[in-house]
């Protein structure tokens, strides 16, 4: 019996790939990447992510997509259908749930980000930043984070259109929004480089960028790196299962993967071509941390001409970007309630929805000063990239490397060639969980002085 049948299908081989990609790229690219580079010494951050990306992340996404495809299912039904017959079946199906709830938690603040990217883009439209001052600057961003309901409001609006999009379905909703996506990606991120190369400092960028600042770099820096490579490709929360039940037959899955992980860096790289030039040109120190996307970048952006214009689109790509992968975190949880309950597509996504509305709004709570909601937000981003993630990629590389057997597993792949194949199980079952364990043991101890 086909079970995805109530869940429906990409129309073609590109879709599966714009979707993947539409999940990929996200705040994590453009807002979390920046400051995590700026923490954690640059350059030796930059390799630590990028071999993580492609010996770990590149893997399990490649694990969970096989796994989709063979289980025809939401995540928490492709676990348990590839695990009827072991005797930790309903334990597997457990890790299902888990990578539902842990993309829950993700959107908990996700849709926070997210909103402030729909006001910044709206405020910079109005002309607000108009060569403003760094202190002018600084007391717009510390106002929308005092206010709750502007937060609420903003946040809200975020996740209302993500809904409205994955009520639409695999076909209708997904799978348009995403071929109208990844171009309007792409197209932005061209203009803002080129404004940026006409009106910025492209060595003093460049200088900043590939600067090493090896007392930055510490074992928890490596954690970071860790979780960000899982992170940025959005794995082990189960969309790599959903988005591959909706596959059509014969996906190269192996290169297909490798395409969105290239995809992905390449658009980190540029949003930093497109952020950095601009900033350094006014002789500001980037700020590091969080707020670079929201102080920094409205700064510079506000003291060029035509900064409202491509100011406007900056917000705008960073809210376009981070609705593929609201969408994409929305979907495993969806695809779950509809497949395991009576729910049909609609009040499942409510269901969701309202869940997710609340978390954000305690995260916003929290961000605004309201008692007993202290620190939720950097706990939740930290919890789940640096540990849920890492834990939802080890359940799936011991699950498809050791559980699934090696027949199924080359019908999958059986696009990619033989070395392929050898490499991509030797990375998922040994290199991937000793890796994670690794860094999560490493993590703990304390630095050397
Ligand atoms: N990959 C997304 C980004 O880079 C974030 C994300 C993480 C999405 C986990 C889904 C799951 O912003
Ligand atoms: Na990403």
């Amino acid at each position: 019996m086909p079970l995805n049948m109530s869940l429906g299908r990409w129309r073609s081989r590109t879709t599966f790939v714009f979707a993947l990609a539409a999940s990929a790229v996200g705040l994590g690219n453009l807002w979390r990447f920046a400051y995590l580079v700026g923490d954690n010494g640059g350059a030796p951050f930059l390799i630590a992510y990028v071999v993580c990306l492609f010996i770990l992340a590149v893997p399990v996404l490649i694990a969970e997509t096989a796994l989709g495809s063979h289980g025809r299912g939401s995540p928490v039904m492709a676990f348990g259908l590839a695990a009827r017959r072991s005797l930790l079946g309903n334990a597997w199906s457990f890790w299902g749930g888990l990578a539902c709830l842990t993309g829950v938690l993700i959107l908990g603040y996700y849709i926070v980000v997210a909103g402030w990217g729909l006001h910044y883009a709206w405020s910079m439209h109005s002309g607000d930043f108009a060569a403003a001052s760094a202190r002018q600057v600084s007391i717009h961003y510390d106002d929308l984070l005092g206010s709750l309901p502007d937060m609420l409001a903003w946040q809200t609006g975020f996740l209302g259109l993500a809904l409205l999009i994955v009520a639409g379905g695999v076909r209708r909703g997904l799978g348009l929004f995403v071929w109208l996506l990844v171009p309007s990606l792409v197209v932005l991120m061209w203009l803002l480089i080129d404004f940026a190369l006409e009106n910025g400092d492209v060595s003093a960028a460049g200088r900043f960028l590939f600067s090493v600042q090896w007392l930055d770099f510490t074992s928890e820096s490596v954690l970071l790196a860790l979780g960000h490579a899982f992170y940025t490709l959005s794995v082990g929360v189960g969309i790599g299962v959903a988005f591959g039940a909706y596959a059509p037959d014969r996906v190269p899955l192996g290169r297909s993967i490798l395409a969105v992980a290239i995809f992905d860096t390449a658009i980190a790289m540029a949003a930093g071509i497109a952020i950095f030039p601009l900033v350094l040109v006014n002789h500001v120190e980037p700020t590091l941390g969080p707020g670079l996307l929201f102080l920094s970048v409205p700064y510079a952006f506000g003291n060029l001409p035509q900064g409202e214009i491509y100011g406007a689109l900056f917000f705008l790509l960073t809210v376009l970007a981070a609705l593929g992968s609201a969408v994409a975190l929305l979907e495993p949880g969806i695809g779950s309630l509809v497949q395991y309950t009576r729910l049909r597509r609609v009040p499942a996504t409510l269901l969701v929805g309202v869940l997710v509305w609340l978390l954000g709004a305690a995260v916003a709570a929290s961000l605004s000063g309201r008692p007993g909601f202290g620190g939720l937000f950097p706990w939740l981003d930290r919890v789940t990239a640096n540990f849920l993630l890492p834990l939802g990629a080890l359940a799936v590389a011991v699950f498809v490397g050791w559980r699934m057997r090696e027949t199924l597993l080359r019908r999958e792949m059986y696009r990619e060639s033989e070395g392929f194949f050898q490499v991509w199980l030797l990375l998922l079952r040994f290199v991937a969980p000793l890796a994670i364990l690794v860094v999560w043991f490493w993590s703990i101890m304390p630095d050397r002085p």
